[in-house]
């Protein structure tokens, strides 16, 4: 999903590859990328459930304006994940809601 030769800014940088934990899932990602951007690759797209009806929600703005994209790392809930960068050994985990919109 990543561009690998861009018209303008060039081949991409390689980047040392690390190891999150998504959900008790292994997935690799690389160092520094937005822990976003490392979930859509592994193909991750419903970052969290609304409130009132539990409908999916993934990445909307993707510049921390947002908080469609909010989920809780290494036990700090409502972290936005499109700017925050990834870091060897994270534990990400959707919010405290459930796919059926009720708090855990
Ligand atoms: S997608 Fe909007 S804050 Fe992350």
């Amino acid at each position: 999903m990543k561009i690998e030769n861009h018209p303008i800014l060039g081949k991409k940088e390689e980047k040392k590859k690390v190891m999150i934990i998504f959900e008790g899932k292994t997935i690799e990602a690389e160092e520094g990328d937005p822990v976003a951007v490392a979930l859509m690759n592994a193909g991750i797209r419903d970052f969290r459930l609304t409130r009132k009806k539990g409908e999916p929600r993934g990445v909307y703005c993707a510049i921390g304006r947002c908080t469609d994209c909010m989920m809780t790392i290494n036990g700090r809930a409502n972290v936005r994940t499109c700017i925050t960068p990834v870091e060897e050994g994270m534990i990400v985990e959707r919010g405290k809601l459930s796919r059926e919109g009720k708090t855990k």
